[in-house]
């Protein structure tokens, strides 16, 4: 990278020398020398005049990354080297820091030099540099996380020459999480900027929470509810041009890892048959111990079905035209949410119970691959999962048939997905011949460029 940065050192010595050589001697160059110098430093001014960089840093709980995304003026990524975008990461996370917020400050010192290295020294100061902190910090206690985030602010106000902005360091809420993976979806699947018939919906499925968002119609969002109660539902996004009404919710509890919780207090921490037969442990969720073990009748894929149901709250009352789960609006549906894209835990789920070929980055599958291959799931003893589902991570083998059951079950239950319909699941998205991750930071860069954008143009009025 140090690489990368010396040859836009060069490129730009080159750029200011040549046109005060050539004005200083013209005379000893041909008219057309002259033309070529002045039309190839225009060129180069304009290119990277137009080239749009953005530096947003995703905290997560394992670990910091920082990735840098070159635009052109098209909004199209350009390649930095060799890749469709500079990617760093070190660890620990930022949480791990709770006890000193300077230390916290200094792992992402690193991170911050490699990025301004790629960004030319003369587009840094339009250059957002963004920080969103994910489920580790939404965990540390007390004023930690904020103490965190204001070293962060200074780290990136008085050592870097990027944009800042107060608001541009804090910790993502499920609903910017959800906004964003929409974005990136539809960003590489091309379809951002065209109308919203056009666009895919996004379901990602994280440990503590799940998101999903869709474009929905003038007319839908016309009905959604007021902010009277306290959900928002709808946001107003300028994205590629083009307004969208979002249907955005994340709720919380029913993430991957938190829903175990939830199906655990729906069986009244008692035995589970969910869980597979001959595994006798423990699940601590939230600093909570919950029992785990199956009922001496065995593992019930039915029964299962039934308590998952109820930790969904399917039936709790409905004050609109039609929820999805636990009294939440369902959007009205519409266009935007005819195609699906699942990422984050339905992707890991669907690779490791082997619903995907091994090593698959994404996949078309019927929502009832879930419900087949939970069958068997709970049809394995414990003692014969490592046989039967040799890719499951250890941790996870004693849930696979509740995992299992809790994604087919929130799909076809809770968001009430039609069991034949065909989705895809996804760790990565197609991008002209580069393979680019389904994660929040690309969309989190398109939604600040274009807020930048969109700024700018007021300003201009
Ligand atoms: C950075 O700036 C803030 C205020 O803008 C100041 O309080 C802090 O001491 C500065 N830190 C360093 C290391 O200069
Ligand atoms: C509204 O939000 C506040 C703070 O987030 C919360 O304490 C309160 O319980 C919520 N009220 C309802 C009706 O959900
Ligand atoms: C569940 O049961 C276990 C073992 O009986 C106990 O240690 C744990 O505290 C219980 N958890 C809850 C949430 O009641
Ligand atoms: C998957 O990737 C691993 C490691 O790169 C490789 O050893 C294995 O052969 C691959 N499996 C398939 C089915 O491609
Ligand atoms: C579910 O999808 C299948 C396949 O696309 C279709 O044939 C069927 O009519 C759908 N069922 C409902 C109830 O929409």
């Amino acid at each position: 990278m140090t690489k990368q940065a010396a040859g836009h050192g060069l490129l730009f010595m080159v750029l200011f020398i040549l046109p005060i050589g050539s004005l200083s001697y013209s005379g000893h160059h041909s008219h057309a020398d002259h033309h070529r110098h002045k039309s190839s430093f225009r060129r180069v001014l304009i290119g990277h005049d137009s080239d749009k960089y953005a530096v947003i840093f995703d905290a997560g709980s394992t670990g910091s990354r920082v990735h840098v995304f070159r635009f052109d003026q098209n909004q199209d990524l350009l390649p930095i080297g060799n890749e469709l975008e500079l990617y760093v990461s070190t660890k620990p996370g930022l949480s791990s820091y709770a006890a000193d917020p300077q230390a916290a400050a200094s792992s992402l010192r690193p991170l911050l030099e490699k990025a301004e290295a790629v960004v030319p020294i003369e587009l840094q100061p339009d250059t957002p540099a963004r920080l969103g902190a994910t489920a580790g910090l939404r965990l540390v206690q007390g004023d930690a996380a904020e103490k965190i985030l204001d070293v962060v602010r200074n780290l990136f106000k008085n050592e870097s020459n990027l944009k800042y902005k107060h608001d541009w360091v804090s910790i993502l809420d499920g609903v910017q999480e959800g906004t964003y993976m929409w974005a990136t979806i539809n960003y590489l699947l091309n379809t951002l900027g065209k109308n919203y018939a056009e666009t895919v919906a996004t379901i990602d499925l994280g440990g503590a929470s799940v998101q999903m968002a869709y474009a929905i119609s003038d007319e839908n969002a016309a009905k959604a509810p007021q902010a009277a109660t306290n959900e928002t539902y709808l946001l107003q996004k300028n994205l590629k041009g083009t307004n969208y009404n979002l249907y955005v919710h994340s709720y919380l509890k029913y993430g991957s890892k938190a829903a175990r919780a939830e199906i655990f207090k729906a069986s009244r921490n008692s035995t589970n048959p969910c869980i597979l037969d001959g595994y006798d442990g423990t699940y601590t969720y939230g600093g909570v111990v919950y029992k785990v073990s199956a009922p001496r009748t065995g593992t019930n894929m039915k029964r299962c079905q039934i308590l998952t149901r109820k930790a969904l709250k399917i039936n709790a009352p409905c004050k609109y035209d039609s929820c999805t789960f636990n009294g939440i609006w369902n959007g009205g549906g519409g266009d935007g949410e005819k195609n699906l894209y699942l990422s984050s835990s339905f992707y890991w789920t669907a690779l490791d119970s082997g619903i995907l070929k091994q090593n698959a980055t994404a996949g078309r599958i019927l929502v009832n691959a879930y419900k087949d291959t939970a069958k068997r799931a709970c049809a394995t003893k414990f003692s014969n999962v490592i046989s039967e589902f040799p890719n499951v991570q250890e941790d996870s083998r004693p849930y696979l048939c509740m995992d299992l059951v809790y994604i087919y079950t929130l799909l076809v239950d809770g968001f009430d997905l039609n069991a034949s319909q065909k989705v895809a699941v996804v760790k990565d998205v197609k991008y002209k011949n580069s393979h680019v991750e389904a994660s929040w930071p690309l969309g989190c860069a398109i939604d600040v460029m274009s807020s930048l954008t969109t700024k700018t143009l007021i300003e201009n009025i």
